[in-house]
């Protein structure tokens, strides 16, 4: 791998700081030889199953009621519509570096080709936010619906040991509550880490029944909710602006695009599974397309039918689903084994989503941008355990202290300025590497490219400020490790 990066400034004057931070580590056609330390266990279908698995969750089965109650009404739909042109934009982006550059570091390690190093160390640091961060901000949603499971079985657990002990007030700014720590949020992250330490193919298998079961939640829902759907509740389609920016109107569609894109978050999984893929080339981009059109279908699908249901008034609530259920007691029998099926799914979430964090920083870490035992694998197992245990202890500790809204904006916000940087570096690629064979192409890049970075940069500025002001401290922190750690092992410039 080394013999290939760029030696620049190993002999002679050293380059200045700002060239040495946008150092860009060239394609590697040998890239993956580390392959014989993972299974190569995964197909087109396991793959969009872990797509599948890592983006239908939290998203779709409590941040839609929430967003269509504050943001959008019934044009929910519009906004889902509208994220998933972002990240359809984003997906073709991916897919084009997945297939000649299958390797588990994915937006991460395109960076690291196209627009430098610490560029890349930004993006790697942002999936963090993807994975690891939006493994906690699933599990604070999967302790929220276990805790009301069990207290319709009259089995209460103390409040204080089920909540976040930090909120945000009406400023957007962060609070004690009064709670201790979130209990249910840290063991399901625990119990999921545990699993993903022991193997790829048994995690996968566990991801696909869990997919199935929520996959098909939904389509009952759907199928069953059709006939109550009472088409007065979509008009307004827009209800009108109250006055102030995103609270309806179509400034409220716009940032309900921002939050409930969220939603799609990790249908891009599959491309930090490329070393566990017998077919990279062909099956991650398939794996990568395939998870995002079967979400956004439906989502669409969903949204709709929950809206019909019921007045998007009435779903500001943790769990809209069984709102929408509850209005109609000929669908009583649902509410059990949808509750069930949600909390299965967003397991799935939970599971898929610490399974990408470790493949990236075993990438980074391959790199010398994080300390080599985060590259180690398994001997018996082989899987990269350490990063396992880091990203579970990190994403626990997480789960355990904040609210769901603070950290789905700040993933939201995270993933989209890493798409927008995939789209770009897509272009910058095309340009500095023309002769690079490439198994899939974006369809009309320059177009596509420009309207996905624009699309997913446009999305960023409908956030809240206190997301931005949050992602700055993110950035700081980041950058902080990568001046003390990366910058100075990075065997680009060994
Ligand atoms: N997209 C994932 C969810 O909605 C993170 O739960």
């Amino acid at each position: 791998m080394s013999n290939t990066m760029n030696k620049s400034g190993a002999a002679g004057a050293r380059p200045s700081l700002l060239k040495e931070m946008c150092a860009v580590r060239p394609i590697d056609p040998a890239e993956g030889g580390g392959k014989s330390r993972l299974k190569q266990v995964l197909g087109p279908g396991a793959l969009t199953a872990i797509g599948l698995g890592a983006t239908i969750g939290t998203g779709i089965f409590v941040l839609t009621g929430q967003v269509a109650a504050n943001q959008t009404g019934p044009a929910i739909t519009l906004a889902l519509a509208i994220a998933a042109f972002g990240s359809m934009l984003a997906a073709l982006c991916y897919s084009e570096f997945a297939a000649f550059l299958p390797v588990p570091g994915s937006a991460y390690r395109y960076t690291y080709a196209t627009l430098g190093e610490a560029l890349a160390w930004f993006i790697g640091w942002n999936l963090l936010l993807e994975y690891a961060i939006s493994a906690s901000t699933v599990a604070v949603s999967w302790s929220a619906y276990v805790v009301s499971l069990l207290n319709d079985a009259h089995i209460h657990l103390p409040e204080a040991l089920v909540n976040a002990p930090l909120g945000v007030d009406a400023n957007d700014r962060l609070i004690a509550t009064g709670a201790i720590i979130n209990v249910p949020a840290i063991l399901i992250v625990l119990a999921c880490t545990l699993v993903l330490y022991v193997g790829v193919s048994e995690s996968a298998r566990a991801n696909t029944i869990m997919v199935t079961l929520k996959v098909a939640i939904i389509v009952i829902v759907v199928i069953a909710g059709l006939k109550y759907v009472d088409t007065a509740n979509f008009r307004p389609y827009i209800p009108p602006n109250t006055g102030s920016f995103g609270h309806f109107g179509w400034t409220g569609v716009l940032q309900g695009a921002g939050i409930i894109f969220f939603s799609y978050v990790g249908f891009d999984t599959a491309s930090t599974m490329a070393l566990e893929a017998r077919n990279p080339q062909r099956d991650v981009p398939l794996g990568i397309l395939g998870a995002l059109a079967i979400s956004a279908i439906l989502y669409v699908a969903m949204s709709t039918v929950l809206t019909g249901m019921v007045n998007y008034r009435h779903l500001n609530v943790a769990a809209p689903v069984a709102v929408a259920l509850d209005a109609h007691p000929q669908l009583a029998w649902l509410g059990w084994p949808v509750k069930i099926g949600i909390i299965a799914g967003m397991t799935s979430v939970i599971l898929t989503s610490l399974l990408g964090q470790p493949r990236i920083l075993l990438s980074m870490a391959d790199d010398g941008l994080l300390p080599p035992a985060m590259a180690r694998c398994h001997p018996r197992f082989k899987t990269p355990h350490v990063s396992t245990f880091w990203t579970g202890v990190f994403a626990a500790i997480i789960a355990g202290i904040f609210p769901l809204d603070v950290l789905a904006d700040l993933v939201s916000i995270g993933i989209l300025l890493a798409f927008a940087v995939v789209c770009l570096g897509v272009l910058v690629l095309r340009r500095t590497r023309p002769d690079v064979q490439r198994p899939f192409r974006v369809p009309w890049a320059p177009v596509t490219c420009t309207l996905g970075t624009v699309v997913c940069l446009g999305l960023t500025l409908t956030l809240s400020n206190g997301t931005w002001w949050r992602l700055l401290v993110w950035t700081i922190v980041g950058m902080s490790i990568y001046a003390l750690y990366g910058f100075r092992n990075s065997r680009l410039r060994q």
